[in-house]
């Protein structure tokens, strides 16, 4: 029977947006639509992995007899899930679009309209993968950066902080970039070098992804 390159391997991945709840019907949120993520754990399946993907609300489907699938709404929620999966993981890959705020108080209730301007105190949500890297020992850990300007150095920066194995760049200013595309442009960027990729659908973008990963895992 012939062995595949991640048999036998743990691969954890946060997909999708956070939603960080106003009240019972409201909340904070962004445009990702959690395709990243799940092109990466197909992949990963494909190459034999165990694959746990901790997800924000999508659409999305994915089923697989080695994916374990966590559904997750908050910041907060995906911390604690991300955290609990870390330990047995080999390669966690964080491509979520966490929100990086969230409403002081949830109101219970509710908010009712009123003539009055409405103020919403915000406070920072916990940094995922920061704190992965803070407990990372045999792991590889690999972050998504988006920038709109000094991509590459705000990048490199954000994997030195972060205490990341490779950060995957991918730029708002491409057309072809970024959320509810089909495609993406990314550039893979370790200490030592910065790799170029074409664009292209964001399935081969997890190969190429995965492609590295196979390179300078043991
Ligand atoms: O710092 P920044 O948000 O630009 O970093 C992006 C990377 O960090 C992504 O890999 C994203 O999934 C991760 N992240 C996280 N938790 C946060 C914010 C970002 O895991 N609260």
């Amino acid at each position: 029977l012939s062995q595949l390159p991640l048999s036998g391997k743990t691969v954890t991945i946060t997909a999708g947006p956070t939603y960080e709840a106003i009240d019972p019907v409201r909340f904070i949120g962004n445009h990702s639509s959690g395709q990243m993520g799940f092109e990466l754990a197909d992949q990963a399946l494909k190459l034999g992995a165990m694959v746990n993907l901790i997800t924000g609300p999508t659409h999305l489907k994915l089923t697989h007899s080695h994916l374990k699938r966590f559904d997750v709404v908050s910041a907060q929620d995906m911390f604690e899930a991300a955290t609990a999966n870390f330990e047995n993981s080999h390669i966690v890959i964080a491509a979520a679009a966490v929100s990086d705020y969230k409403p002081k108080t949830q109101y219970d209730q509710k908010l009712k309209k009123s003539e009055d301007s409405l103020r919403i105190d915000l406070e920072p949500t916990p940094d995922i993968l920061k704190h992965l890297g803070t407990l990372k020992t045999h792991q590889i850990l690999v972050g998504f950066a988006l920038e709109t300007q000094n991509e590459e150095e705000h990048a490199k920066a954000k994997l030195k902080k972060k205490n990341l194995d490779f950060i995957v760049l991918n730029s708002l200013n491409d057309k072809e970039a970024g959320f509810k595309k089909e495609t993406n442009k990314i550039k893979i960027i370790t200490n030592s070098e910065i790799i170029r990729f074409e664009a292209k659908p964001k399935a081969e973008v997890a190969k190429d992804i995965l492609d590295h990963l196979l390179k300078i895992k043991d």
